[in-house]
């Protein structure tokens, strides 16, 4: 793995973990940072000792948001011609399973990246917000739409354009979360979630991840469908038949492909 400067890298038990660093801002998410984190987790996606990618800040943040500084005097030409934040798109394009552990500020940018990963893991004093609109600007990493897709319009709507922040419970409420645990059990019940699921049979869990993300961009007929074929692919792997195997002889399956 590559030498980073703005995040931590480690990789122990198949969960390949991405620790944002930069505490002087909060973990605000410059373009330094952003590169990193997808240089890093590409290399993840790409190992075949990887089975989840664990996602961390610090106890204060997760992220403050994208670096406000950075981007304060730029302009339209060069945020459009440089495509500001679409890089992050490779980071949401993995099919590796990533799970977030979000303490403290999970901010505009923060939030969004953690909406990014497929769990969402909170401490319960975590703080989630888009408040873009005090800035004088929107949601520009997907704000807009994953968080629709995830609580609603209403909320939604009460998020973006007012720009208060929710607490964990309420995150959890409203399903932005997956789930709240105690701040000091974070960093243990994340790694667990992620080792459960590095634990499983590789080509499933990818696909599991690809079939729900799915619900999140097409209509339900064709997503019915996409799903229904790779349930069909699955029937093509050692591990349908080894996990239907030892379902029916009592004992734990042993994966081929992990
Ligand atoms: C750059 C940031 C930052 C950010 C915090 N810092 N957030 N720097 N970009 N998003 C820096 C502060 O300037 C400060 O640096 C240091 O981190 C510590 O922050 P404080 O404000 O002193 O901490 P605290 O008083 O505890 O307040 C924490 C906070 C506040 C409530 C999270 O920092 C805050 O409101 N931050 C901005 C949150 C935000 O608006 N996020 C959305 C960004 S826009 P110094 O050098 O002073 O010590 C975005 C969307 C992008 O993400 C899409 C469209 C633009």
């Amino acid at each position: 793995m590559s030498d980073f400067t703005t995040i931590i890298v480690s990789t122990n038990e198949r969960i390949g973990t991405i620790q944002l660093n930069r505490p002087e801002a909060l973990n605000a998410l410059n373009a330094e940072l952003m590169d990193e984190v997808v240089r890093a987790a590409v290399e993840f996606d790409a190992d075949p000792e990887v089975g989840a990618i664990l996602l961390t800040g610090s106890a204060k943040a997760f992220a403050a948001g994208a670096d406000i500084k950075e981007m304060a005097s730029k302009d339209f030409a060069e945020m459009y011609s440089r495509e500001w934040f679409g890089r992050w798109d490779e980071f949401a394009r993995l099919r590796t399973p990533i799970v977030a552990a979000v303490s403290g500020y999970a901010l505009g940018g923060g939030c969004e990246l953690a909406m990014m990963a497929d769990l969402i893991i909170a401490g319960e004093g975590a703080t989630f917000g888009q408040p873009e609109i005090n800035l004088g600007v929107i949601p520009g990493m997907g704000g807009s739409q994953r968080l629709t897709r995830s609580v609603g319009k209403a909320k939604a709507m009460d998020m973006v354009l007012t720009g208060r922040h929710i607490g964990a419970d309420e995150a959890e409420r409203i399903g932005l979360v997956s789930r709240v645990v105690p701040d000091d059990q974070l960093q243990a019940e994340a790694e667990k979630a992620a080792g459960t699921i590095a634990s499983k049979s590789k080509p499933a869990s990818q696909m599991a991840k690809e079939a729900v993300s799915a619900a999140f961009e097409s209509p339900m007929n064709q997503g019915l469908q996409f799903e229904r074929r790779l349930f069909h692919a699955l029937f093509s792997t050692e591990d349908q038949s080894e996990g239907m195997a030892a379902f029916s002889e009592k004992r734990s399956p042993e994966w081929k492909h992990r």
